[in-house]
């Protein structure tokens, strides 16, 4: 933030990623709600748009130039579409749109990944699971974002059929699982104090050494309850009783899988919003990167349709926690909320067989618009069209 004269609306930085196929769309959407939020909360901010991912591979030949990791790290928060897509998926390309997420989780240090799934009432219907399971459902999960599989060691196969092998490693240090682990302990404790830690320890060592950590971990936090699961049944429960969890912890690449299992609880997996943070603090928070957990939707991508409502909670954890405008981002999600409550709803979370719910089905920026004409009607006002 920049300190102008007296009189002068405070100016925070925000670097865009618009990325690849729906990102650019519903990166735009949670942008003209941030600008919206500034205007009614007096603040202003200084956009940066950067080309990474698929986009920055046909532009410069690789995912991210270091200048822009660079500037990305400079801001006050990132906040990111989607990279990737079918026109750089080739099993065999050396360069790929996904080795951006990795230079900008890693480098910037951005270890602590939170996934936060709540139901919106409006949108139990959109969930293929029954009403009664969803009642209560509020989860946060707290993946480990720059280690384990996703950055050990790994040699890819060799070009020769028949004889082709290929390998992944999967390194943890102590120190990575205990300032995540940790985390979620003090996480839990703002919320219902419930820890499940989520791991394979049946099998893999990693898994048996993130028990020891938080069983050792959990000594200092009495106040919290800690249980350990196995991830596979840890799948079937985040269906059958999910509203039994508080705070998952786990792994990278399992916290990946399980929270795409969990949108399906919040009904679309276009609405789930996510923050990636690190150590790093600026003068207004904790600095982070911000981004909806779905990808590039490359089947969907610029017709409209896709749900801009995972980004824009994006966008109001960006306003909290980087930006310390808690004022800012109650209002978007509240204003998010009201959007719905008056029926407003993209292609995802409407059922085509039902055209007599009472529903409004909008594209991208329309929904978006719903949310914004919220957010300036404030608290009491109807948005219902
Ligand atoms: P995806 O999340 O892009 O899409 C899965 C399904 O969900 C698709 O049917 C899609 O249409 C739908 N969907 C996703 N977001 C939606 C939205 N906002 N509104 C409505 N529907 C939505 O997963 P995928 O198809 O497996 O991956 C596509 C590409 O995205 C891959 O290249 C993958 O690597 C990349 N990806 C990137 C990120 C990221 O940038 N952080 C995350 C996940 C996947
Ligand atoms: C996510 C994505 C990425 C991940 C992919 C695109 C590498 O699925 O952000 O959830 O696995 O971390
Ligand atoms: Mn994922």
């Amino acid at each position: 933030m920049s300190h102008g004269a007296p009189g002068h609306l405070p100016t925070y930085r925000i670097a865009t990623i618009p990325g690849d196929g729906v990102g650019p769309e519903v990166v735009e959407a949670a942008r003209r709600v941030v600008a919206a939020a500034g205007a009614r909360f007096g603040f202003t901010v200084e956009w940066s748009e950067h080309v990474v991912g698929g986009a920055a591979i046909d532009a410069f030949g690789v995912a991210i130039r270091d200048e822009d990791l660079e500037a990305c790290g400079a801001a006050d928060a990132i906040l990111l579409g989607a990279v990737g897509g079918p026109s750089w998926s080739d099993p065999s390309a050396a360069v790929r749109p996904e080795q951006a997420l990795f230079a900008l989780r890693g480098e910037l240090g951005l270890y602590a990944n939170l996934r936060p799934v709540r139901v919106h009432p409006g949108l139990v219907a959109s969930s293929p699971l029954r009403p009664e399971l969803l009642a209560g459902v509020d989860l946060l999960i707290v993946r480990e974002l720059t280690g384990g599989i996703y950055f050990g060691d790994r040699t890819e196969a060799s070009a020769e059929p028949g004889a082709r092998s290929a390998l992944d490693t999967l390194p943890y240090a102590e120190h990575e699982i205990e300032r995540i682990v940790r985390l979620a302990f003090e996480l839990a404790r703002t919320r219902r104090g419930a820890v499940t830690q989520v791991d394979k320890a049946n099998v893999l060592a990693t898994s048996r050494l993130w028990r020891r950590v938080a069983d050792e971990t959990a000594t200092e936090y009495p106040d919290v309850r800690l249980n350990h699961q196995l991830v596979d049944s840890c799948a079937m429960l985040l269906i059958r009783r999910p509203a039994d969890f508080d705070v998952i912890v786990t792994e990278n690449l399992f916290g990946d899988i399980l929270s795409d299992e969990a949108a399906v609880l919040a009904g679309s997996l276009g609405v789930l919003p996510s923050a990636s943070l690190g150590a790093r603090r600026t003068v207004h928070g904790t600095f982070g990167l911000y981004e909806p957990i779905h990808g590039s939707a490359p089947d969907i991508a610029g017709r409209d349709i896709a749900d801009p409502i995972g980004t824009i909670l994006s966008a109001a954890m960006l306003l909290r926690t980087s930006l310390g405008r808690a004022d800012a981002a109650d209002a978007v999600e509240a204003a998010a909320t009201r959007a719905l409550d008056a029926g407003w709803r993209t292609a995802d979370l409407a059922d085509p067989a039902d055209p007599a719910d009472g529903l409004v089905v909008v594209g991208t920026t329309a929904f978006a618009t719903a949310v914004i004409d919220a957010l300036e009607a404030g608290a009491g006002a109807g948005v219902a069209a």
